[in-house]
């Protein structure tokens, strides 16, 4: 990429597209295509088409798709499978038809078996069953990976896939009903320690070990494999360390600065024991995370309070 390709970040406005378009600024790119869903809907393949021809994007982040949590997933499974295809199916192959020089598709840690050995590589992909509450979004994200594999060695067609771990950080969306663990639990906090609570109730029990990377870790890692990474083989991004949910909650209390009791709800599912990525092949391409988790989780409730202190 250079400074002035037209580079297209489909999703723009989300946690995900708005910290890439946030580094490419920083680095200097200055011509980037930010449509957003009202004016592009990316279901629709005609409006897609017509904006690539009219636009001719050199690069492309798909940051794009329907996203959410478990219960989410669970409700509307049809529209998590069908959404994400047609997103995916759309923007890749009118990528393909109008001349992108390079895509970067991002997908998700949850297309890996639901028990496979930990930390996860690149290549149990498709080697167990997948978890059941997000079955419907992981199959299109596994469909994604393969589409842009099929237009590789079909066409030669320039297409790299990424699979990120949990990620956190400002623009994270903070819904008690469908956001990730780690905004919920800065909410919780932070209301708790507003209404002066004695304690705080979490889902599980606490044992579960989760990986987090920072959004801006991630878009950094987007923007240095787009520069410097051609190959099918997907690539897992994230730090290659974990945390329990307890300790999670310890460092988030601490943060937030709510001194009460935390208490584990153990009526409630804790989802799969481990998730940690293994990321050597990233680190062996030369990067490597660099935003530690307390450092990041302070930044994300500052960024929280600043929006909230606005509602
Ligand atoms: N969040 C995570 O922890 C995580 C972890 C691993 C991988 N990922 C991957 O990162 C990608 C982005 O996720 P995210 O967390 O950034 O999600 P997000 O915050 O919900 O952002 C998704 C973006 O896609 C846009 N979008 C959805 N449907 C659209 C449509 N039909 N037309 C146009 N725009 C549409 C949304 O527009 P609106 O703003 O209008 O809704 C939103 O801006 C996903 O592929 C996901 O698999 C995320």
């Amino acid at each position: 990429m250079q400074p002035n390709d037209p580079i297209f970040v489909a999703g723009c406005r989300g946690l995900v597209g708005s910290a890439i378009v946030r580094r490419l600024q920083t680095a200097g790119f200055t011509n980037l295509l930010l449509p957003g869903r009202s004016e592009l809907d990316l279901t629709d393949q005609a409006a897609v088409n017509a904006y690539f021809i009219a636009h001719q994007p050199s690069h492309l982040f798909l940051a794009a798709a329907k996203v959410g949590g478990i219960l989410a997933n669970s409700t509307y499974p049809a529209d998590f499978i069908y959404s994400n295809l047609v997103i995916q199916n759309n923007v890749i192959d009118a990528a393909l038809r109008h001349g992108v020089r390079k895509l970067a598709f991002l997908g998700s840690s949850c297309i890996y078996p639901r028990m496979a050995p930990q930390p996860i590589k690149e290549e149990y992909l498709l080697t167990g069953p997948l978890e059941p509450t997000n079955e419907w979004y992981a199959i299109a994200k596994i469909a994604g990976i393969k589409l842009c594999q099929a237009y590789r060695k079909q066409y030669g067609f320039d297409a790299i896939s990424l699979m990120p771990t949990n990620l956190y950080g400002p623009g994270d969306n903070f819904d008690l009903q469908n956001s990730h663990v780690l905004p919920a639990m800065i909410r919780k906090f932070h209301e708790a320690k507003v209404a002066g609570a004695e304690n705080v109730l979490l889902w599980g029990t606490g044992s579960p070990l989760r990986e987090f990377l920072h959004v801006d870790d991630l878009a950094d890692a987007a923007v240095f494999l787009m520069q410097n990474y051609s190959d099918e083989g997907i690539v897992n991004v994230g730090v290659g360390q974990d945390i329990s949910i307890a300790d999670l909650a310890t460092i988030v209390a601490d943060v937030v600065g709510f001194a009460g009791e935390i208490v584990y709800d153990t009526s409630k599912p804790d989802g799969t024991p481990r998730k940690l990525l293994d990321v050597s092949r990233l680190n062996s391409l030369g990067w490597q995370a660099s935003i530690p988790l307390r450092e990041g989780v302070a930044e994300t409730y500052q960024w929280y309070e600043s929006r909230d202190c606005a509602a």
